[in-house]
Parts: C-alpha cells; sequence; structure tokens
C-alpha cells in the first residue's frame, strides 16, 4: 500500500517518473572532490528515491544512469562507472527483493562490459515475478539509437511479410521500443539545472511534465522528489485539448 506523507497529502502521484540524474561530478568538484565520489553519492540518492518512489506508490521509474555518448568520456571516469554499477546491481538486490521491485533496463545493453551484463541479467531474472514497482535503468542508452533500432526492427518485419508499411501507426513505434507497453513518463525531472533532454526517452516524453531543479544528483534526496511530485501535482494537463466547451 501507498505510504503518503503530510506534505503530499491529496497529492496526485505519477504512475511513471523518469530521472536525468545529472550534476555528481560539479557537485563533486564544489566539495573539493574528484568527479567519482560525485558518483559514489549519487548512488546514495538512486537508492533513497528508488525507496521513496516505491513507497508512494509510483508504479515505474526510469533512470538514466549512463548515456550512449558517456562512453565519450575518460577512460577512468567510464571504468569506475561501470565498477559503480556492477557494485550496485549486486548490493542492491536484497532491497529490490524486499520491496517487490521489478527491476529492469533499456538501451543498448550488449555494450556493456561482460561482467556488468551478468550481473544485470542476473538482478533482472531474479525480480521478474516481483509486483511492484518496476525500476528501468537506462544503460548505454540514447533517444535516437532507441528510435533507430525500432525503426531496423520494423523494416525487418516488413521485409519478411509479416508487416504491411500502411498498417505502420504510433502503436507500431511503441511497441518496438526497448520498454514496449510501458506508460510514457508523467514527470521527468532533470537535476543540475541544465534545461535540455540529452537524448532521453525522445518519443515517450511528448507529454510529460517537466522539472528542472539545480540541485545536485548527490543532494536530490526525499524531500525534493517531494517538491517535484507536489508542482507536478498542480498541473493542469490538457494534451491539446481544452477544459471544457463554451
Ligand atoms: C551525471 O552526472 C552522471 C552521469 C552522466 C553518468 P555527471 O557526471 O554528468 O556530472 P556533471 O553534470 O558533470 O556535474
Ligand atoms: C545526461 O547527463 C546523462 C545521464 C544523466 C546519464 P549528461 O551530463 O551526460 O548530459 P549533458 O552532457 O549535460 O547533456
Ligand atoms: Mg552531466
Amino acid at each position: 500500500m501507498a505510504d503518503i506523507p503530510a506534505s503530499l497529502a491529496g497529492a496526485r502521484i505519477p504512475g511513471h517518473i523518469a530521472v536525468i540524474m545529472d550534476g555528481n561530478g560539479r557537485w563533486a568538484k564544489q566539495q573539493g572532490h574528484r568527479r567519482i565520489f560525485g558518483h559514489e553519492n549519487g548512488a546514495e540518492s538512486v537508492r533513497e528515491i528508488t525507496r521513496e518512489c516505491a513507497r508512494l506508490g509510483v508504479k515505474r521509474l526510469t533512470l538514466y544512469a549512463f548515456s550512449a555518448d558517456n562512453w565519450k568520456r575518460p577512460d577512468r571516469e567510464v571504468a569506475f562507472l561501470m565498477r559503480l554499477l556492477r557494485r550496485y546491481l549486486v548490493e542492491e538486490r536484497r532491497e529490490i527483493m524486499e520491496n517487490n521491485i521489478r527491476f529492469t533496463a533499456i538501451g543498448r545493453i550488449h555494450n556493456l562490459p561482460e561482467d556488468v551484463r551478468r550481473e544485470l541479467d542476473q538482478t533482472i531474472a531474479m525480480s521478474r515475478q516481483n509486483t511492484g514497482m518496476v525500476l528501468c535503468l537506462a544503460l548505454s542508452y540514447g533517444a535516437r539509437q532507441e528510435l533507430a533500432d525500432a525503426v531496423r526492427a520494423i523494416a525487418e518485419e516488413v521485409r519478411a511479410g509479416r508487416l504491411d508499411p500502411a498498417a505502420i501507426d504510433e502503436g507500431t513505434i511503441s511497441g518496438h521500443l526497448y520498454a514496449p507497453g510501458a506508460e510514457d513518463p508523467d514527470l521527468l525531472i532533470r537535476t543540475g539545472g541544465d534545461v535540455r533532454v540529452s537524448n532521453f526517452l525522445l518519443w515517450q516524453i511528448s507529454y510529460t511534465e517537466l522539472w528542472v531543479t539545480p540541485v545536485m544528483w548527490p543532494e536530490f534526496r526525499r524531500e525534493r522528489l517531494h517538491e517535484a511530485i507536489l508542482d507536478y501535482s498542480r498541473r493542469d494537463r490538457r494534451f491539446g485539448q481544452i477544459r471544457e466547451a463554451e
């Protein structure tokens, strides 16, 4: 059962929250540390935000953890992030199982190092039967790559004679994304203050409510999440329509 704090009483809880977890490096630098210190502390925010979303009754949480373009960072930082990811995948299993969370991932997973993939597969397999919140990590993820992969898969079906091009509609495209059947995000949070989407879920965020905060990801904890949800809750989502006929 959802466990709603007083500050969120009566608020509409988004079904699907997506997060661009940005600002780890800058936060670390501000503290006089190296960037990796920020990634370590960012992992703590991941734990807290995941637990809190599950507690609030959020149905799906998609976290942008590593982008397709993040491979272009210095080798040492990439290697550190992969080690951190592997450790997270092992250490979080208990928490995932205790909270009935179904763990999944989107992105070009085959590009991840083999040892990371192994732990990823195990965490996914072990939580497959869970019925609570879906936690989806975007790894080696890029929205344009996702769309290119979808178009390729659709073209293959056309070539094989299983699909008539005239029958292609929005559902066909949604159905070939990395998480077919997932509802679109209701709320997209970006920490770190930059007002951009950085190749994240371009198709899926057509009508998503956006919340950008200057708070760096390692400092984005429970109370900050509540602020974002409260703001979301007050918005009027019109989806191109008008409230009532005159
Ligand atoms: C987000 O923080 C984590 C990843 C992209 C992996 P950054 O590492 O981008 O931190 P900033 O934005 O440079 O501060
Ligand atoms: C977006 O942050 C990717 C993740 C949070 C994983 P970046 O730091 O990579 O994005 P830019 O470079 O600010 O656009
Ligand atoms: Mg960044």
